[in-house]
């Protein structure tokens, strides 16, 4: 027989025909007569309730249908007699295709996110976990949609590379030298001529310098992968390993950047309301009661458009008035995440674009203003999370990219490529990178990036 899928046994409106499930025991519970088996496919969050006649069974399967275990299921299907589902399954055949063992470490009570985390080789088994996971392909099935639709190539940029997107440093070198016999230069440095790729290379911590070529070769591109950052940020917002979605697109200017910001996030939180209703209201009722209202409110709320240095007149204003920071602040300085969070939930309610940063605090490509002193960066802080998106307009002047260059001392010739770009018909463009994780714990609630990932990568920590 043909395995049906739960999520599809549970939208049947036709009864009294033989199915095949097949699925994880969440639970067993009943009497010496019948038993009431809860089974889970992950298809759905719902589980579908397989009705047992004790009698008809063998006592020794039975007992192997415990928690955890994985089980096949013959059976009629029937309109449930309960009132906490519409079908059922009264049972025929019982396979046990995996037992669970004395130590399946989950249990009906609740665990703590911190256990799951121990256990993340199960945990996707949990109600949450797989509302997370299903939520999160989910998302990534809305960014390719909305871009698909809206004109942009789906570029692939490397992930090995030999030059520092953000001039930030934070990076995984990748080498296949011998660590405990390196070749070395007469001045003592490591000789990288003679590894794989003939010189230094590392992991990306961004595809938007390969992102801006594609762009201005096929007009509008997004890079979809995973990014690296060796930056000691334990934080429930940081990952060492996290994906990114870049879009890059010629011709356009700081407000055409904004306006595609604001509509691609809408964008994905309506497809989460729309798609993820069964998964949105488990998470709205077990993880964060005001979830749903919070991502309506994104869809339809404009979004402020802010300088920085009005934001800080803000925060200036807001001391005065009392508010208590951790961290001070004045013009100059970058935002901690407090102060994000206190203009967007607390002054303005909504979120917030933050454009015209101080040179000093941000990438060395960004466009730079008619003052000399503020570039055309665009970061999207959003309630609960502060910073989701990161973007900016791309300074298009070779002389100028060249002068902040040398400003930063950065070594200019590992960006030759790049630098090209701007002699051989430069033209205007953006971009902007979202965290992909960062969306995913926006639009579930869930409280550390940690739990958004499979597996996550964070400092001293690589399991799984
Ligand atoms: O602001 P960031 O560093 O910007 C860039 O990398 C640009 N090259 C993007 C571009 O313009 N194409 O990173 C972009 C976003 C942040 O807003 C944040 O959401 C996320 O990436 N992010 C992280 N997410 C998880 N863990 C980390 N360590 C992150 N660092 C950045
Ligand atoms: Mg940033």
């Amino acid at each position: 027989m043909k395995r049906t899928k739960v999520i599809d046994l549970l939208k049947a409106t036709e009864f009294g025909k033989n199915v095949e499930v097949k699925g994880w025991v969440r639970t067993k519970r009943g009497s010496k007569a019948v038993n009431f088996i809860a089974l889970n496919d992950g298809s759905t969050i719902k589980n579908v309730q397989i009705v047992v006649d004790v009698a008809n069974f063998d006592e020794n399967v039975l007992k192997q249908v415990t928690t955890g275990a994985c089980i096949a299921v013959e059976g009629v299907l029937k309109e449930s007699q309960g009132s906490e589902q519409s079908v059922e399954i009264q049972c025929v055949k019982i396979e046990v295709l995996g037992p669970a063992g004395d130590d399946y470490p989950l249990q009906k009570k609740g665990h703590t996110m911190e256990f799951l985390r121990e256990h993340a080789n199960i945990r996707m088994r949990t109600n949450t976990f797989g509302a997370v996971m299903r939520i999160r392909h989910n998302m990534a099935m809305a960014i390719h949609t909305f871009f698909h639709e809206n004109g942009f190539f789906y570029l692939n940029t490397p992930i090995i590379t030999a030059s520092d997107a953000e001039g930030a440093g934070q990076m995984f070198q990748v080498t296949t030298l011998d660590l405990n016999n390196l070749p070395k230069n007469e001045d003592g440095k490591p000789d990288y001529s003679q590894d794989f790729f003939g010189s230094q290379t590392n992991l990306t911590v961004s595809g938007q310098l390969e992102g801006e070529l594609g762009a201005t070769a096929l007009g509008a591109i997004y890079t979809f992968g995973p990014t690296f950052r060796a930056e000691n940020s334990n934080t429930p917002r940081h990952l060492a390993e996290f994906w990114m979605v870049e879009p890059e697109i010629a011709f356009y200017d700081l407000n055409d950047l904004m306006d595609l910001e604001e509509k691609f996030i809408k964008y994905c939180v309506r497809w989460a309301l729309d798609n993820c209703k069964d998964d949105l209201e488990f998470l709205n009722k077990m993880i964060d009661k005001t979830l749903i209202e919070r991502l309506n409110h994104v869809v339809n709320e404009s979004f402020v458009r802010l300088p920085y240095t009005e934001g800080i007149k803000i925060l200036e204003e807001a001391i005065k008035n009392g508010k208590k920071f951790e961290f001070p602040i004045s013009w100059g300085v970058d935002l901690a995440s407090e102060h994000e969070r206190y203009l967007v939930e607390e002054h303005f309610k909504k979120p917030v674009i933050m454009i015209d940063y101080p040179k000093e605090i941000k990438a060395f490509y960004m466009k730079m203003n008619a003052d000399n002193k503020t570039v055309q960066g665009t970061d999207v802080l959003f309630p609960a999370i502060g910073e989701i998106i990161g973007g900016s307009v791309r300074e298009e002047s070779y002389q100028k990219l060249e002068n902040r260059i040398n400003e930063l001392n950065i070594n200019i010739d590992s960006y030759n490529w790049y630098m090209e770009t701007r002699k051989w018909g430069s033209c205007p463009h953006a971009g902007f990178g979202l965290g992909f994780e960062r969306l995913i714990l926006f639009v579930t609630g869930m409280q550390n990036i940690r739990d958004v990932i499979p597996f996550p990568r964070t400092p001293k920590n690589a399991a799984f």
